[in-house]
C-alpha cells in the first residue's frame, strides 16, 4: 500500500514526463486496494481515517447499502438484505480511526467494488477496496480402469475462478486437456479431467492452478516394473515419495489399494498427522515403522495365485497426490512334490476352463471357494500350509469400497 501510494505521488508529479496515462496507472490509485478472500470464509475490507468527532461511515457496492453508521450506532434500515448479519464494524476501534468491515461467510455474489466513505468534522475521506473471491477445495486424482482400458481422473469438487490445467507425460511432453468437463457455467466450477492412459507412458502429471489464490496442486501417477513371484514368495511393493514431491512437514495420508476392472480394494492406509494406521490382511506388513519414515512399501507374505494383480499406493497432502502402481504376477511354484501338484493342476485347469465361460461375477464367487478348499499345499513347513484364512486372497478381505464409481 505505502508503495503504490508512493508510486502514484511520483506519478502525478510528472504527468508530462510519462505521456498520456495508461489504464493500468488509473486502475492503482492511491486509494484502491484489492482484497482476495475465498469462498465460504472471512475476510476483513480495511479502511482508515484520521480519527475526529461526528463521524460518519457509508459502505456502499455499486449503489447497494452495505452498512451505515452515524450518531454513535449502526443505521441499517436501508441494508441490502444480502449482507444482513454477515456483516459488521470494529466498534470498538472506530475512535481510533478504523472503519474497516468485517465481511463473513463470503460468497462469488459478494465481488465488487466497495467503497468506504468517512466524514468527520475534521474532513472526509473515500476508499475503494476491490474484493474479489476465490475457491479451491484440495482436488484429487484417481487411477480407474475397466477391462479395456486406464484413466487418471483429476478432480476438484469446486473452484473459482476456472483454473489451468495442464497434463505431461515421462514429466515432458504437454497433453492437452480437452476432456476437461465442468459443471456449473458461473462458478464455482467442478471438474473432472480425464486421461487415456497408454501402455509405454510410465508417468503422468496433472497441475491444478488457482491463478486468483496463487495456489498450485499436482497429481502425479507413476508405473513400476512388473514383478514376477512365485507362490508362497514374500512380495515387498515400493512406495517411496520423491523429495521433490514431497515437502517436509506437511500433513498426509497414504492408502494401499488393490484396483480391479471398476472397483479398488482398500488394503492399508497411515494418517501421519495422528499416526493411524489400518491393516486390512493378516499378510500385510509395512516395510518398516512409519514414524518419521519416509517409506511406505507395502510387503505381502505368503504370495498366494489369486494375489496377482495391480496394487495403487496413494500419498495425499492437501498441495499434491503421488500415485504409484506396481504389478504383481504370481506363479505356481514348481517345487512342490509332483504327486500333489498334478491333480491340483489338473482341478485348476479344469476350472478354469469352466469358469472362463460362466458369467463375471458369478466366476469371481466360485474362485474365492477355490482357493479357499483346494489351495494346493506349499512346500514349505508345516504352519504354511496355512489356515483356511491364510488362504484367502487380499481381494476378498474386504467389501469393495467403491471409491471408483463416486463421479
Ligand atoms: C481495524 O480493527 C480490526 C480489529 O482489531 C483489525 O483487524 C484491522 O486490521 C483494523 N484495520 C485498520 C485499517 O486498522
Ligand atoms: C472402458 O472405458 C472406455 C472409456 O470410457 C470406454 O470407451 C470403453 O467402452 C470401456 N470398456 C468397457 C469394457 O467398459
Ligand atoms: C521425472 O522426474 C522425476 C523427478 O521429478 C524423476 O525422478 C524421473 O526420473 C523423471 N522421469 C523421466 C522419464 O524423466
Ligand atoms: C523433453 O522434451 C525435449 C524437447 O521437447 C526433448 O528434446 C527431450 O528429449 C525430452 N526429454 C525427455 C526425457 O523426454
Ligand atoms: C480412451 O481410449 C479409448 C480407445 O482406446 C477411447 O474409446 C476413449 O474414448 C478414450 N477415452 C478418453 C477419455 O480419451
Ligand atoms: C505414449 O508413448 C508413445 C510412445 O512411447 C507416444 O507415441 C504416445 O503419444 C504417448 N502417449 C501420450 C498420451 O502421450
Ligand atoms: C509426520 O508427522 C510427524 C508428527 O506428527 C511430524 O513430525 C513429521 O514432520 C511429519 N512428517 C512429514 C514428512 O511431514
Ligand atoms: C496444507 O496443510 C498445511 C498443514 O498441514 C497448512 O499449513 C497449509 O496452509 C495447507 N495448505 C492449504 C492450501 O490448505
Amino acid at each position: 500500500m505505502k508503495a503504490q501510494a508512493v508510486l502514484a505521488f511520483f506519478f502525478t508529479l510528472i504527468p508530462s514526463l510519462c505521456g498520456p496515462q495508461d489504464a493500468s496507472f488509473s486502475h492503482v490509485s492511491m486509494n484502491e486496494q484489492i482484497v482476495t478472500g475465498r469462498l465460504g470464509e472471512d475476510v476483513i475490507l480495511p479502511c482508515s481515517f484520521e480519527s475526529g468527532p461526528n463521524v460518519v461511515i457509508h459502505w456502499k457496492n455499486q449503489d447497494t447499502n452495505v452498512y451505515s453508521y452515524y450518531r454513535d450506532s449502526d443505521q441499517l434500515e436501508k441494508q441490502d438484505p444480502r449482507y444482513v448479519n454477515r456483516i459488521s464494524l470494529f466498534h470498538g476501534e472506530i475512535h481510533n480511526g478504523n472503519a474497516s468491515l468485517s465481511f463473513r461467510r463470503l460468497t462469488l455474489q459478494d465481488e465488487g467494488i466497495y467503497i468506504c466513505y468517512v466524514g468527520t468534522s475534521l474532513g472526509k475521506i473515500t476508499k475503494k477496496i476491490v474484493l474479489k473471491v476465490g475457491a479451491f477445495v484440495t482436488p484429487v486424482m484417481k487411477y480407474e480402469k475397466n477391462t479395456t482400458n486406464s484413466f487418471l481422473i483429476c478432480n476438484v469438487l469446486s473452484v473459482f475462478p476456472y483454473p489451468i490445467i495442464t497434463w505431461k507425460v515421462d514429466n515432458n511432453t504437454s497433453i492437452s486437456e480437452n476432456n476437461g468437463k465442468e459443471v456449473g457455467s458461473l462458478g464455482p466450477f467442478h471438474i473432472n479431467s480425464r486421461v487415456n492412459i497408454t501402455g509405454s507412458n510410465s508417468s503422468y502429471q496433472c497441475e491444478i492452478e488457482n491463478p486468483l489464490l496463487k495456489q498450485t496442486w499436482t497429481g502425479r501417477w507413476t508405473r513400476k516394473d512388473v514383478l514376477h513371484k512365485m507362490q508362497s514368495e514374500n512380495v515387498l511393493l515400493s512406495c517411496k515419495p520423491e523429495n521433490s514431491f514431497f515437502p517436509p512437514n506437511q500433513d498426509f495420508t497414504v492408502t494401499w489399494y488393490r484396483v480391479e476392472s471398476g472397483s479398488a480394494l482398500l488394503l492399508a492406509y497411515f494418517k501421519n498427522s495422528s499416526q493411524e494406521t489400518l491393516i486390512n490382511q493378516p499378510r500385510l506388513s509395512w516395510k518398516e515403522e512409519l514414524i518419521n519414515s519416509r517409506d511406505f512399501s507395502l510387503t505381502v507374505k505368503d504370495l498366494h495365485l489369486s494375489d496377482s494383480g495391480e496394487y495403487l499406493c496413494d500419498i495425499s497432502s492437501n498441495e499434491s497426490t503421488l500415485l504409484t502402481s506396481q504389478t504383481v504376477h504370481v506363479e505356481a511354484s514348481p517345487r512342490a512334490p509332483a504327486g500333489i501338484i498334478v491333480p491340483v493342476l489338473v482341478a485348476v485347469v479344469s476350472a478354469v476352463l469352466l469358469l472362463s465361460v460362466a458369467p463375471r461375477a458369478v466366476r469371481s464367487r466360485r474362485c474365492i471357494g477355490f482357493h479357499r478348499e483346494r489351495h494346493p499345499p506349499t512346500n514349505q513347513d508345516s504352519s504354511s500350509a496355512g489356515t483356511t484364512e491364510e488362504n484367502v486372497a487380499l481381494s476378498d478381505y474386504l467389501p469393495n469400497t467403491g471409491t471408483e464409481d463416486r463421479s
